[in-house]
């Protein structure tokens, strides 16, 4: 027990270490236990430049959220996969492109949901950017312009506001058309003229097509809680009364969206009530779905952690369903220690896979009775291997020589012969997000390595590349922590292997 206390004081006072990728089929480096990183949430810029590149080092190319040391390129181009470009499946050659238009007065989480939209639709493999409105005028105009910038009468203020708008359109345009698939434009767009600009310049392109997110909220209760996210993280909060101000101002001009103005889903206090019009096809759809999951703007920590050390771990076997070595249910029983002393157990929701190495590492926790909830889910089992369930990587070389190196030539998209890749993985995963992104309460998730891999790459928005490279150690805890700028995570190393 105290070792444990002071694992996590040691863990909550060291430094920041940056999560390093380490190219394909090189080493992974190993985190230490008790480590702090923290991930921090790089904007990107929305001027694309002449070749479509970004400026910024460190700049995930699509969007904001990602963590440093990323070394995606501008589109991860892949010669043995054709550029999909009939997103909407409409039959456009060149198009079916989306474009997503939040509309909403300030302090209403409309930056919450594109960004969680955003980071979604690049999991599942869309090339999806956020254009944000804010950012492009602060880096013209600067930051903190007074409630009077956004006054309707102020002309010249609003001209330049105008001229925002029609520069990030210009952009998103470019960015489509240069191979994106999902734009995202994250900004208030109140009035029908604006939203009609927006949606002319998309009708002008073969196959571009609008959606809006309409995000309204009149609960108290809800409007106080975004509003304190503004206060304390928004770089144009100069006072509360010159906020309340500026909400007065775009309020006095808004015009809710139309259902003939095209595909909507309106969102009602964070979720509580949804409005659906126009929606067509499976993408706008799926999206429907995981709008209507987001849970408010409030964020629990998630723990994962691998099962405990298994005996086909010893004997470094792939697959199976083995259960745990004297080590792992030594492990085991050390989480549960962990989980006692760190997670309230009225509060605690535990998942676990169904493996018999999961659900024996999660044992202790339930036998105990330290959660709240515990549920176990088929999603969350490893990655089948098919006919290589049961051998070491060396047996997998000697007897499978181009199945290795497949999967060591695109380990990514290698599916083994009658198991999975991991994109099958992320497809199996995605209820889990819906679940997770419902979700209030801190939650625990007992799985495994290319499980967690997915998830963990969900969760800090890296790119599809890095997954099945990422440090997923066993016998570690690691906990994650939403903050406004970033993530914070955590890990804790609870015994040897
Ligand atoms: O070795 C443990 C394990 O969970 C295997 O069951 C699974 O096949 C493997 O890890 C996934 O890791 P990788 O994708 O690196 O082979």
């Amino acid at each position: 027990m105290e070792n444990h206390a002071a694992l996590m004081a040691s863990g909550a006072a060291a430094l920041g270490v940056a999560l390093v990728f380490m190219m394909r089929r090189r080493k992974q480096r190993a985190l230490g236990g008790g480590k702090v990183m923290f991930h921090p949430r790089v904007e990107s810029k929305n001027d694309l430049g002449a070749n479509g590149s970004t400026s910024g080092k460190n700049v995930h190319p699509e969007g904001p959220n990602i963590g440093p040391g990323s070394s995606r390129h501008w589109f991860s181009k892949d010669p043995h996969y054709p550029e999909r470009t009939d997103l909407l499946h409409t039959g456009h050659a060149q198009g079916g492109k989306l474009v997503i238009v939040m509309v909403g007065v300030p302090g209403r989480g409309k930056t919450y949901i594109a960004r969680k939209v955003a980071r979604y639709l690049r999991w599942i493999n869309y090339r999806t950017r956020v254009f944000s409105l804010a950012r492009m005028r602060q880096e013209q105009y600067g930051e903190k312009q007074s409630a009077d910038f956004y006054n309707p009468s102020n002309e010249d203020a609003h001209r330049l506001r105008m001229e925002v708008l029609r520069r990030a359109v210009s952009d998103m345009m470019k960015y489509l058309n240069r191979g994106g698939e999902v734009a995202i434009l994250d900004g208030t767009n109140v009035t029908k003229d604006r939203r009609k600009l927006i949606r002319d310049a998309v009708a002008e392109q073969d196959g571009f097509s609008c959606l809006f997110i309409e995000s309204v909220c009149d609960d108290p209760e809800v409007i106080q809680s975004t509003l304190s996210g503004v206060e304390n993280f928004s770089p144009d909060f100069i006072a509360s009364d010159d906020f309340a101000r500026r909400v007065d101002f775009y309020s006095s001009v808004y015009e809710t969206v139309d259902d003939n103005e095209g595909m909507l889903v309106r969102t009602h206090n964070q979720g509580a009530r949804i409005c659906v019009a126009g929606l067509q096809g499976f993408l706008p759809s799926k999206l429907l779905a995981f709008i209507s999951n987001l849970h408010g703007t409030t964020n629990k920590p998630v723990y994962m952690t691998r099962h405990g050390e298994s005996e086909f771990n010893t004997e470094h076997r792939i697959g199976g369903d083995s259960p745990l070595s004297e080590a792992g249910r030594q492990y085991a029983l050390a989480l549960s220690d962990f989980v006692e002393k760190t997670i309230p157990k009225d509060e605690l929701c535990v998942w676990s896979s169904t493996m018999r190495r999961a659900r024996q590492t999660a044992n202790p926790v339930v036998e105990r009775k330290l959660y709240w909830r515990y549920v176990e889910w088929r999603a969350l089992r490893e990655i089948e291997v098919g006919v290589c369930d049961g051998l070491t990587y060396q047996q997998v070389k000697e007897q499978f020589p181009s199945e290795f190196a497949a999967r060591e030539e695109n380990k990514l998209r290698y599916r083994y012969p009658r198991g999975e890749s991991y994109l099958d993985l992320i497809s199996r995963l995605e209820p889990v997000i819906i679940e997770f992104e419902r979700q209030a309460e801190p939650l625990l998730i007992v799985a495994h390595q290319a499980v967690l891999r997915c998830l963990y790459a969900y969760f800090l928005d890296l790119p599809e590349e890095e997954v099945p490279y990422l440090s997923i150690p066993l016998h570690t805890v690691i906990k994650l922590e939403h903050r406004a700028f970033g993530w914070r995570e955590q890990r804790f190393t609870l015994a040897s292997t």
